[in-house]
């Protein structure tokens, strides 16, 4: 099913008599770990999801399920404390329905993050990564059903999701904070198990990096409707398979505990510069 662009606009016209004149341009999705940053945004304007007409909740441990709207680094942001994810119950439009509505309260930018496993056998655990595109062949796209053409194209093309230029911004960010990137492609599984030893060497031989259960749905939506998109991924574990451990949430949420200085001045390092 696909909601009338309508609704969308009913979930920015409510959003617009909360932040008044206020006009962001970065949307940002903070995933496992960089919630925090929501905390930090300037003269903050909180509105919570549940307040916002056809918002969804967010249940996911580490998710407060809040829009932050104010100043980061000087950038007007609005940032998404907490996403929605597939194995939720959510369909792919609900999972990328804020995007839009940030589309339309006038983001031209997106930025992702989120904590991922890794794939790559020469990397570690605890290393960040910088998306240069991603995988998303399984189950439907968030476009699925009739195209709102308010927002984009029918067919739209895929060839640079993840902007180059922005990529550009976040290597000289990197660089310049002496912060080690990693850059690669993020594989989409829909979760919420993790992922078995075979899909992971599956996902390898795919070309993929790194698996996550959030993301691509998003990014798909945003490039749709014209956005930027910058993206980043925590490497919070090793994937599946590769060491000889289970997975554990735990493990995933100490990782991003343990990165989140480092990742979140690298975040606000690319926010100066967008
Ligand atoms: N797989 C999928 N999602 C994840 C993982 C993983 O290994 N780690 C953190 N999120």
């Amino acid at each position: 099913m696909s909601y009338p662009f309508a609704q969308y606009q009913e979930s920015a016209d409510y959003i617009r008599g909360r932040i008044g004149s206020f006009q962001p341009r970065v949307a940002m999705v903070l995933g496992s770990g960089l919630g925090f940053l929501g905390d930090v945004v300037k003269d903050p304007i909180v509105v919570p999801y549940p307040d916002i007409p056809h918002f969804k909740a967010s249940t996911a441990p580490g998710h407060k399920g809040q829009l932050v709207f104010g100043t980061l680094e000087g950038k007007p942001v609005a940032v998404m404390q907490g996403r929605t994810h597939h194995y939720e119950g959510y369909s792919y439009e609900e999972v990328s329905y804020a995007v839009r509505v940030l589309r339309l309260l006038g983001c031209d930018t997106l930025v992702v993050t989120n904590a991922a496993g890794c794939v790559n056998t020469e990397w570690q655990a605890g290393d960040l990564m910088l998306i240069t595109d991603q995988i998303k062949i399984f189950m439907e796209s968030p476009l699925r059903g009739e195209n709102l053409s308010e927002f984009g194209p029918r067919f739209p093309d895929s060839s640079h999701l993840y902007t180059p230029a922005l990529r550009e911004v976040a290597r000289k960010a990197a660089y310049e904070l002496d912060i080690d990137l990693k850059e690669g492609v993020y594989m989409y599984f829909p979760g919420p198990q993790y992922e078995t030893p075979a899909e992971v060497r599956f996902a390898r031989i795919a070309g993929a990096d790194a698996v996550g259960m959030s993301t691509a749905p998003e990014v798909i939506t945003a490039g749709h409707c014209g956005m930027q998109v910058l993206g980043f991924t925590l490497l919070s574990n090793m994937a599946a398979g590769i060491l000889d451990q289970p997975l554990s949430e735990q493990e995933v949420l100490d990782a991003a505990a343990a990165c989140r200085d480092k990742f979140s001045r690298l975040v606000l390092a690319c926010l100066r510069t967008l």
